[in-house]
């Protein structure tokens, strides 16, 4: 912190004075949540079901493709301008070569043309990664037991190019294979998609925050972790290696994930890179605010808003979270 000079001691400077009021409080306020930071994260399913509910996260479903069509279109009403798609694959689809994660007619594939025809200007943020396609639901190919990295990258590059004829905008590579926003982007350059954009998960950690979002995409029994490939908690001088890795491969925008026990490595690495830097406030993080406010621990509303504006306050552009479309709801009343 710096020595503000300005600011004089007491008495004559008090700064309860710029607290007595909710309009001067807003007047002096340094951040501030819009809409447009806004990213929501949606489930699409292969069931017939409309709608089936994610069990560890409240209140959030997996959804038809019709069904997501229409939740782009509450979306975008309320403000919101990215959706990002997961999918979740019923068993038979998944496979050790991870195959249907290139399918030219693939769940998320068919999911973008849907949206795209009906709700043209909202933006589609797609996850690259095998993990809802792999049987054994790591993010890689398992060759001998081992998560390997060069033929992983020829899945993610094939998997980019179907998503992107479907009509992704934004490729979001959240696998942490090492090269792969550079084969990314080269194949896209060499496609004619120079327009596609990449936010790379680059400072992804191996986190117990994602639990539920294994529920919510069907990975039943991960064996083993994902520490061969997501970062060591302990790391900081590793993200911002990382960052500069993926953006000098290509990536167009950055990503720090979990969000509020990283927000050093958010704040460490948009004040670095300068470069449009955003948060993912994910499933264990939602999880955690539902079952405290369960418990009546926490006020719902008042505990979502003050961790989105932790985001805000740590330098991110925007974030991603489940809450998007009530937080969206909340700021427009
Ligand atoms: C994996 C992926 C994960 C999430 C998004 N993409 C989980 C993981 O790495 O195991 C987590 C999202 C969340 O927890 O909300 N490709």
């Amino acid at each position: 912190m710096t020595f503000n000079p300005i600011l004089a001691p007491y008495p004559a400077g008090r700064p309860r004075r710029l607290r007595q009021a909710p309009w001067i409080r807003d007047l002096v306020a340094e951040n501030r949540l819009h809409v447009s930071d806004l990213i929501w994260p949606i489930f699409v399913h292969d069931q017939d079901k409309a709608r089936d509910a994610i069990g560890s996260l409240q209140g959030v479903h997996r959804l038809s493709i019709a069904e997501a069509v229409k939740e782009a279109r509450e979306a975008k009403a309320l403000g919101i301008n990215v959706i990002a798609l997961f999918p979740h694959l019923s068993a038979k689809i998944r496979s050790p070569d991870a195959k249907a994660a290139i399918d030219p007619e693939g769940l998320i594939v068919q999911a973008c043309r849907a949206i795209k025809a009906a709700v043209p200007d909202i933006g589609l943020l797609v996850d690259i990664a095998l993990d809802p396609y792999t049987d054994h639901g790591h993010d890689g190919l398992l060759i001998d037991g081992r998560i390997h990295n060069d033929s992983t990258i020829d899945m993610l590059v094939q998997q980019s190019l179907a998503l992107t004829a479907g009509g992704a905008d934004i490729l979001a590579p959240s696998d942490m294979m090492d090269g792969r926003i550079g084969a990314i982007r080269t194949a896209l350059e060499a496609a004619g998609h120079q327009d596609t954009m990449i936010m790379s998960y680059a400072a992804k950690y191996a986190s117990a925050f994602y639990g539920p979002y294994r529920d919510a995409i069907g990975v039943k029994a991960l064996k083993g972790d994902k520490k061969t490939y997501q970062m060591d908690s302990a790391n900081t001088e590793e993200a911002l290696r990382e960052v500069a890795i993926d953006i000098s491969e290509g990536a167009d925008m950055v990503m720090v994930k979990p969000g509020l026990p990283y927000l050093d490595i958010v704040q460490r690495v948009s004040h670095t890179f300068r470069v449009p830097t955003f948060v993912y406030q994910v499933s264990g993080e939602y999880a955690m605010i539902k079952a405290a406010v369960e418990k009546g621990y926490m006020d719902h509303d008042r505990g979502v808003m003050e961790t989105l504006l932790a985001f805000k306050r740590a330098g991110a552009s925007g974030i991603l979270t489940y809450f998007a479309k009530h937080v969206a709801e909340l700021l427009k009343a």
